[in-house]
């Protein structure tokens, strides 16, 4: 049989046809826009990603033989908010994950509300990027649009409930809207008190490898598959990437390098930071990680070299980088304010040891290498729990530049584990839609016979030393900006 898996993401969304053994038969790519209405914001008109789902479709099925399609799932950007009316009209585009406007109110519901009862009803602090929040916000600052809320959704279950026509949602994903009980795994009656949100403006819970229902007849017929088609509730990408890669069971790590960059530690018991940096969330094999998210992370790169530099040609603007670990520019990969760990939406950007011989390509090494020791930020944080991490796999865009696995592997002083495929979320996407139509008896077990490890990077000791010392230097550049950063707002 045949399993589409659709990676819903920042920059586009990414469409994956898997055979049930795990061979990829076709990817397709269809890209939308980003708007960023005020410095900080940043959303995305729902319809956008609905009509590149359906665009998108038709090549992703042009060849195949339709008739073996049994199942569609999801890795989809977490956190975003998308509001629907009583007729189930998107009511204002949706605020994504990396949208940083609800200072007042994260602010509100971490002092106010404060910390420890927030961790207690959800196991989790509010971020700005996260969804209670943003309904907040709404309230506040969009009472007419508040008071029109009756379905409120992530960003990859508005696709499942225009397919299915089912108001669904998953574990993980659901962990990350700070509404969900997540060791439990049902919704938060104080959460939803502090946010003004009923139960039945919520979707039902499933967990990621569950079937929320069948492709609606009418779509059945426009994209010539079989209405029986089941469509499986899926993962936050994050969740869905690390599936991908085979991150399941204890202990396992998996880096993200996509728009943002992430940490994601699986572990088969429940279990919190206690600082509450890093994010504990259910996992899509059914049971629970930790993850640190960095909001810019492949975005910086995208954003030095073709926005800044104007090239679109990455592999030539790193062939010239050689003098790895002595760097004299520094920089700091905050163009979104930052998640984990400091929690600062106000936090910015910025180059740091700039000289007159400072060089083109030492700026784009100081952008590879500053993302790099922002996710090590995150791994110390990790480490600091006692969690041993000596090897890792990678996924995202990041992991198709050999330089930047070799950064991350010296940087982090571990061993990076590259596999066959680089499609972590689209093919975790489909590997849930697999285990749900009964190719697999679990995703746990779909997942170590998919997934292989092709290469590994071990890092070099002189190379990991420089590193060490780099990353001392980088971590005292925030602590002495942070103070600046708050009065550019
Ligand atoms: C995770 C997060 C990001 C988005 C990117 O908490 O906010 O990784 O999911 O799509």
């Amino acid at each position: 049989m045949l399993y589409i898996g659709v990676d819903l993401g920042t920059s586009s969304v990414k469409m994956l046809l898997m055979e049930g053994n795990g061979t990829i038969q076709k990817v397709v790519n269809r890209e939308y826009d980003l708007h960023f209405p005020n410095p900080g914001w940043s959303e995305q008109h729902p319809e956008d990603w609905w009509n590149a789902v359906c665009d998108g479709m038709e090549e992703l099925l042009s060849g195949c033989d339709k008739s073996q399609v049994a199942g569609i799932s999801f890795g989809g950007q977490m956190h975003g908010l998308v509001i629907l009316d009583e007729h189930d009209q998107v009511i204002r585009p949706a605020i994504l994950w990396n949208d940083g406007r609800t200072t007042e109110e994260t602010d509100y519901l971490n002092q106010v509300i404060g910390k420890d009862k927030l961790s207690e009803y959800t196991a989790n602090i509010a971020f700005a990027g996260f969804t209670a929040p943003k309904i907040l916000w709404v309230k506040n600052k969009e009472p007419e649009n508040f008071a029109k809320i009756n379905k409120i959704m992530l960003p990859k279950d508005y696709l499942a409930y225009l397919l299915s026509g089912t108001f669904c949602t998953d574990v993980s994903d659901a962990s990350g809207m700070l509404l969900m009980d997540v060791k439990n795994k049902c919704w938060s009656k104080e959460m939803m008190d502090i946010c003004d949100v009923k139960r039945e403006q919520l979707a039902d819970i499933y967990e990621s490898y569950e079937v929320v229902g069948t492709l609606k007849p009418a779509l059945a017929e426009k994209f010539g598959l079989s209405k029986d088609v089941k469509i499986v509730a899926g993962a936050g990408d994050n969740a869905a990437a690390a599936i991908g890669t085979g991150t399941v069971g204890d202990g396992k790590c998996n880096i993200s390098i996509g728009t943002s960059g992430t940490v994601f530690i699986s572990s088969k018991e429940f279990g919190v930071d206690e600082n509450n940096a890093l994010h504990a969330f259910a996992h899509a094999d059914g049971n629970y990680h930790l993850m640190g998210c960095m909001l810019s992370a492949g975005s910086c790169n995208k954003w030095w070299l073709e926005e800044i530099i104007d090239t679109e040609d990455f592999a030539k603007e790193q062939a010239p980088i050689t003098k790895l670990g002595e760097n004299h520019v520094f920089f700091l990969p905050y163009l979104m304010g930052e998640r984990s760990p400091h929690n600062d939406a106000n936090a910015r950007g910025t180059f740091t040891g700039l000289s007159l011989d400072s060089s083109r390509t030492d700026m784009t090494q100081a952008v590879l290498e500053g993302v790099a020791f922002a996710i090590r930020d995150s791994f110390e944080v990790a480490k600091a729990l006692g969690i041993p991490i000596e090897r890792s796999k990678i996924s995202g865009g990041g992991a198709k530049s050999p330089l930047w696995k070799k950064i991350f592997a010296n940087v982090l002083n571990i061993k990076i584990d590259v596999i066959v495929t680089e499609e972590g979320p689209g093919y975790g996407g489909a590997i849930l839609a697999a285990v749900a139509c009964g190719e697999y008896a679990s995703v746990e077990e779909a997942a170590n016979k998919l997934v292989q490890i092709v290469e590994t990077i071990e890092p070099e000791p002189e190379l990991a030393a420089k590193y060490e010392a780099q990353y001392q230097k980088f971590k005292k550049i925030y602590p002495a900006l942070k103070g600046v950063f708050s009065e550019l707002v």
